[in-house]
């Protein structure tokens, strides 16, 4: 099986395609795109490094995070050479209303392990959709360069999101991990459909 069918197959998971009208109009703001996307790089890294520290007695998963930490990092150098090159400068972060929404959704209280397995999923889920939306973005794009950047990112955060949920299963009963994710996902779909559609954020 190749890696397309693989990942379409994960991919799925998904409740809602992303409008097919975001790359039109997202390609025409570029420079915010990539702005948001170097945050959304900033944050992938970040949550990982959260984990790590509070996790830190659990040993596969500061092993496996720990390299996923510098992934990140270094897309998020290579967002910023893609900024650089093009002459577009690195600005503020602005709010993230789907991260945040995401977040908010994070359920409280229960076990150590209840509180991993909502972290895990939320990260699984921010993977999934980037990588959904990196693919319209490698398959649409006018930019050449810019498609075989996101073709790249879209196979690396792929993996990303099989080792979050594999994760999750890991340290929590399987079944409950995946009543849990459709939850997620349903969530998701519900937070995707009452957002405005705008072209300068990457979710
Ligand atoms: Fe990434
Ligand atoms: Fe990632």
């Amino acid at each position: 099986m190749n890696w397309e069918e693989t990942t379409r197959q994960k991919m799925l998971h998904l409740k809602l395609p992303t409008d097919p009208r975001w790359v039109d109009i997202a390609q025409m703001q570029i420079e915010d795109i990539l702005v948001d996307h170097a945050y959304c790089e900033q944050k992938a890294a970040s949550s990982c490094i959260s984990l790590i520290v509070r996790f830190n007695d659990l040993e596969y998963l500061v092993d496996t995070l720990t390299p996923i930490v510098a992934e990140e990092w270094g897309h998020f150098e290579r967002v910023m050479e893609q900024l650089k090159k093009r002459g577009m400068k690195f600005g503020r972060q602005r709010k993230d209303e789907y991260v945040t929404r995401l977040t908010d959704f994070v359920k409280k209280g229960g076990s150590r392990m209840d509180q991993l397995t909502e972290h895990l999923l939320l990260n699984a889920l921010i993977e999934a959709r980037s990588c959904e939306r990196f693919k319209l973005l490698s398959k649409n794009i006018q930019d050449e360069d810019l498609q075989k950047f996101y073709y790249e990112l879209m196979i690396s955060e792929a993996g990303h999101y099989v080792t979050f949920i594999e994760m999750a299963r890991m340290y929590q009963d399987p079944e409950k991990v995946n009543k849990r994710w459709q939850e997620w996902l349903t969530f998701e779909a519900e937070v995707l459909k009452s957002m405005e559609l705008r072209g300068d954020r990457m979710h």
